[in-house]
């Protein structure tokens, strides 16, 4: 069996997946049977910046922030009503649902292995994960806390947390701030990390790991030129200095401009201004892509097949068969990985703290 997944590998690596199409793209796919691509397992830990090292204290408090609906203005939504850690890390609708029924412009993207993207956002507008926190609080389509005093006073109304607070910052008097808020959540983020997928073991060696449909999904995944913006261990590209972007559509005027409404937002251009910036998204994860419907951006893809038809017209130029669309939904599907376990944390207890849609 092993052999035979073998041989399978190296004759699909001569295989022609409809090479007549591909060939009309200049630059989006490399010749046919010269995808010379470099599989990366996930490492361990993404990387830690040192000034925000992980430690046990800061991870519980991160986690506690994470859980507590308290720090959202009615006290209904937590970071994780959006981004649930008990399944794919999002929320699976095309929109989020913040405070008043308002909805957000896009959809929620995992926060599994979100340490390893270089910039955060679909539009890459937070270059870290600290920077990135310091958005939902106070976003009037999120958790619509009406400043960071009011958030602070009702952190500070709980002792628990002011301990929680100094056990993860030692050395300072006043650790209760909107960066410790947003160190210790990015710590937590950091350690949400879903390695030894089926693709990973078999990676490292492990030729049993996937199947021949999914090996087979792999071959084509890469001929189709998918590798050339989902590589590196995350999927995500080279997760450079800046972040990893690419225009979509790259090819537009097909149907799917339209159906998919990937015309209406401009993604990057709306933060930097800049003409050749309309359209330009940050590459995004396929980790765990299976559990994240609905897909792109606006959440107008229902189903990871109609992802995946889409991509290969708008970024790479091509039809895919129903069959080779199968195929890499099934390699997709073993990327999902190990879910380390989460236990719901004890949140400290608010003293003569109530709740209405009314108060700050
Ligand atoms: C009302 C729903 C909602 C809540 C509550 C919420 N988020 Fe999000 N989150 C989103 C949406 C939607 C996006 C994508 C927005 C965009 O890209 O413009 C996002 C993006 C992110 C990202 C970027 C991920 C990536 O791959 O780019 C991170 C990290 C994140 N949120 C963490 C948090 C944290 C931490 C909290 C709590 C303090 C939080 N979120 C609360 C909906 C929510
Ligand atoms: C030229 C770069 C490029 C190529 C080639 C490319 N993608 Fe993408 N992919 C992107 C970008 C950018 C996005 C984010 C789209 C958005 O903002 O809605 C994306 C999004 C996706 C998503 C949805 C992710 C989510 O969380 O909703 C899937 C699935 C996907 N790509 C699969 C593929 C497959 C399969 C191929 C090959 C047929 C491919 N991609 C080729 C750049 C590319």
């Amino acid at each position: 069996m092993k052999m035979l997944r073998t041989l399978l590998w190296t004759s699909l690596a001569a295989a022609s997946v409809t090479a007549h199409a591909m060939n009309g793209v200049d630059g989006a796919v490399k010749g046919m049977g010269s995808t010379n691509v470099n599989w990366q397992p996930l490492p361990e830990m993404p990387p830690i910046p040192a000034d925000n090292p992980v430690t046990e204290p800061k991870v519980l408090l991160g986690k506690t922030l994470w859980f507590d609906k308290r720090l959202s203005k009615d006290g209904s939504l937590s970071c994780n009503s959006c981004h649930n850690v008990m399944a794919g890390g999002d929320d699976n609708r095309p929109n989020s649902i913040g405070l008043g029924d308002k909805h957000t412009d896009r959809s929620s993207p995992t926060i599994w292995n979100v340490g390893y993207q270089s910039v955060q956002f679909w539009d890459g507008r937070a270059k870290t994960l600290e920077e990135q926190a310091k958005e939902p609080f106070i976003s009037p389509a999120q958790m619509a806390m009406s400043s960071w005093d009011a958030l602070l006073e009702r952190l500070n109304k709980m002792p628990t947390y002011v301990e929680m607070f100094k056990a993860s910052f030692p050395n300072e008097e006043n650790p209760v701030t909107p960066d410790n808020i947003a160190k210790a959540l990015a710590t937590y983020q950091r350690v949400l990390n879903t390695p030894n997928s089926a693709y990973d073991r078999y990676v490292k060696g492990d030729m049993m790991a996937l199947t021949e449909q999914q090996v087979r999904g792999m071959k084509t995944f890469a001929e189709a030129g998918c590798t050339t913006c989902h590589n590196g261990a995350n999927f995500s590209g080279q997760q450079k200095e800046g972040g990893f972007f690419m225009k979509f559509p790259l090819f537009s005027g097909s149907d799917y401009d339209k159906k998919y409404k990937l015309l209406d937002d401009y993604g990057r251009y709306d933060i930097t201004k800049n003409e050749q910036d309309k359209h330009v998204w940050r590459v995004p994860t396929l980790r765990n892509i299976a559990l994240t419907a609905p897909y792109l951006h606006n959440g107008t893809a229902i189903t990871l097949f109609e992802a995946i038809k889409v991509m290969a017209k708008t970024q790479s130029n091509i039809e895919l068969t129903n069959d080779q669309i199968t195929d890499i939904a099934m390699f997709l599907d073993s990327l999902t990985g190990e879910f380390p376990v989460q236990t719901m944390p004890r949140m400290p207890a608010a003293l003569g703290m109530t709740f209405t849609s009314k108060k700050k």
